[in-house]
């Protein structure tokens, strides 16, 4: 019992240090392609604050974050900034890749076979 409050208390304060470093994370955001670009689909509702309980490193997503800076979106110039499909520079590759856990796709195939309740439909993300 000790033990496990002391895990609690210890991951509270990493929690902290995290937020303090960002700013505030928000808890939730809509997301939807840059400016310039053409939406195909409905925006995402994304539950940010849910994930970072789960995932509690923020360059699991945030990967070229270096803990100081202002985060960036995922279609700032130069990252996930072009239209179509294919490359790591698409928009759509920063969401649905299937060979990283970074992905909202990836992580959740692999959540799902961990028997998760993770969305992999199109429909459950673009409602
Ligand atoms: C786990 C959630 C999730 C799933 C499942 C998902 N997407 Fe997405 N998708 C996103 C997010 C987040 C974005 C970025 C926000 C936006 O632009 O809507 C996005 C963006 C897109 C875009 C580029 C933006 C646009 O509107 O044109 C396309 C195209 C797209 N998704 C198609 C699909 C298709 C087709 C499927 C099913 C095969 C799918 N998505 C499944 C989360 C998801
Ligand atoms: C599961 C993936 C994931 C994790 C883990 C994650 N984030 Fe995010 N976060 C995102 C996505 C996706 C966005 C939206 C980026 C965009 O607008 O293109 C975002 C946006 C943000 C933003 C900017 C909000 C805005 O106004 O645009 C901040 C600040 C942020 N996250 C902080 C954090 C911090 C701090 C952590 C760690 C405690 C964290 N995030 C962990 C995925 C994640
Ligand atoms: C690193 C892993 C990971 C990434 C990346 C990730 N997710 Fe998730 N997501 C999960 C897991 C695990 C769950 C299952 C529920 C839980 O444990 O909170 C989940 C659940 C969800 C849910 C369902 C929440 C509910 O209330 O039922 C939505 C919606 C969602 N994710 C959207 C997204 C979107 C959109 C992205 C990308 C911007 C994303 N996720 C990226 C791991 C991830």
């Amino acid at each position: 019992m000790r033990r496990i409050l002391i895990t609690l208390l210890a991951l509270c304060a990493l929690g902290t240090a995290a937020t303090a470093l960002a700013g505030s994370p928000p808890d939730a955001l809509r997301l939807e392609p840059p400016k310039g670009m053409e939406a195909a689909k409905s925006p995402v509702d994304f539950p940010h604050g849910r994930h970072t309980g789960a995932v509690a490193d923020c360059t699991a997503c945030h990967h070229t974050w270096d803990g100081k800076a202002e985060i960036k979106a995922c279609g700032s110039a130069g990252c996930h900034d072009q239209p179509g499909k294919k490359g790591e520079t698409a928009y759509y590759t920063a969401f649905h890749a299937k060979d990283t856990n970074r992905s909202c796709l990836g992580c959740h195939k692999t959540a799902k076979k961990d028997g998760k309740p993770a969305p992999v439909s199109c429909k459950q993300c673009h409602k």
